[in-house]
């Protein structure tokens, strides 16, 4: 992998592919990280020597006394989660004065962001299964210019700003439960985070414009998973932010000439949490062993993971969208222990025709079966293995195999937890 060049990390799935781990092991040698999109719905778990660290908002690279992260303006911004963490960080004896930067044009979510998201999927039949945590409201008020951004906070426009939208709200489908807030408490806090916040605050853009110009390489960090996309993923079961690759650009405000190396992360099978269609889904006691030895429980709401096969339509159509230039995989110690393992290499419809890219109409992929190429299992230990010879044969086959199907190459295979796990090729 060119790690000099400036890189985004992207999920190539459902999200939850592993990509904070990857964050962290590449960020050793970018002195820059950046989130570019999302918000707190996301979940990034470190293992750095059998200690765990979750992160939501803050970059994964922040573990790396010498990286400099920044939250991008396309990432949403909840104050009292991203205060949070930033305490648990200095907790953990992590500095963050000096080297930690957030977007003065990032928006926010507010704390009728959660309430309008929460109620919303109450009211939904076929539910999305939200995180529950306000993004799909932020970014809605975001986009109708009704929205409060980071810089709001310090204007004198603040409380005008805040009043016009939670009136706005107040009269909407779920006003009742807006209606109930404390607006003079509601201003002092977010007051007070403000405060504590401001020193943090900057203008992202221009820092990472000093460090191009600097020649200094730039990691982007994506959250989610391109199938969560808003625009191509399994809409409306998506996120609402665009997680491809080229999103890293505008949701961190560099020039998209910038973008040099697409890095996408999959995990060796496949899942997903919440609602939406999931095409390889195993719901029986493989499904259930896939949860269970890859700890498959959300690292945000702790939900249950749905698991199943890896997908290869789903992983052709975000290798295109991305314009990936290499692969990671992660989890393959998972499958140490199962006698089988399938991998859909195509759909198929009822006339049996082939379909090698997943649709985007939901209508259509409803109508399409997955066909798979069974693989006997490996049954030996890959955990924790650091070099390609030694990992089990007909793991290596599997890798192999998945390379020439997605005509693009692995070049990381993530074998454990632990940032050491790994192996490079
Ligand atoms: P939202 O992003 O909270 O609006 O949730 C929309 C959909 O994206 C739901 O299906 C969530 O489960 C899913 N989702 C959001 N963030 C993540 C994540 O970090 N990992 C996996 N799924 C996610």
């Amino acid at each position: 992998m060119q790690d000099k060049k400036n890189t985004v990390i992207i999920g190539a799935q459902w999200g939850d592919e592993g990509k904070g781990k990857i964050v962290d092991v590449l960020a050793e040698k970018f002195p820059h990280v950046v989130r570019f999109h999302g918000g707190h719905n996301a979940g990034h778990t470190l293992w750095v020597n059998g200690k765990k660290t979750v992160l939501h908002l803050v970059p994964s690279g922040i573990l790396h006394k010498k990286a400099k992260c920044y939250i991008g303006s396309g990432v949403v911004v909840d104050l009292s989660a991203l205060i949070e963490e930033m305490q648990s960080i200095k907790k953990a004896k992590v500095d963050i004065e000096g080297r930690f930067f957030l977007s003065s044009n990032a928006p926010l979510i507010l704390p009728i962001h959660p309430v309008l998201d929460k109620a919303g999927e109450n009211a939904k039949e076929n539910k999305i299964g939200t995180t529950g945590r306000g993004i799909g409201p932020a970014y809605e008020d975001f986009v109708s210019r009704r929205g409060l951004r980071v810089h709001h906070l310090y204007e004198k426009c603040f409380e005008e700003r805040l009043d016009a939208l939670l009136a706005y709200h107040s009269q909407g489908t779920h006003g009742k439960e807006i209606k109930e807030l404390d607006r003079a408490e509601l201003i002092k806090s977010i007051k007070k985070m403000a405060k504590q916040l401001k020193p943090f605050v900057a203008d992202v853009p221009a820092l990472l414009a000093k460090a191009i110009e600097k020649n200094e390489a730039i990691l982007f960090e994506g959250a989610q998973g391109t199938m969560l996309d808003v625009s191509y993923g399994t809409y409306p079961f998506v996120t609402s932010s665009q997680c491809v690759a080229s999103h890293a650009a505008t949701g961190s405000g560099v020039g998209a000439k910038h973008l040099h190396n697409v890095v996408a992360v999959t995990k060796a099978y496949c899942t997903r949490v919440g609602g939406g269609p999931f095409p390889t889904e195993l719901d029986n006691d493989i499904g259930e062993s896939l949860r269970q030895i890859g700890h498959e429980f959300g690292a945000t709401t702790g939900r249950k993971r749905r698991c199943g096969w890896i997908d290869l339509p789903a992983l052709r159509r975000a290798i295109a969208l991305n314009g990936v230039d290499s692969l990671v995989l992660t989890k393959v110690d998972v499958l140490d222990t199962f006698k089988e393992i399938m991998v859909c290499t195509h759909y198929e419809n009822s006339k049996g025709e082939k379909f090698t890219l997943s649709p985007f109409s939901l209508e259509e992929l409803e109508g399409l079966k997955p066909v798979y190429k069974k693989f006997k299992g490996w049954k030996s230990n890959s955990a924790d293995v650091k070099n390609w010879d030694d990992l089990p044969a007909k793991l290596q086959d599997y890798v192999i195999f998945l390379e020439k199907q997605l005509k693009t190459p692995i070049s990381i295979v993530s074998t454990g937890q632990e940032r050491e796990s790994f192996v490079q090729r």
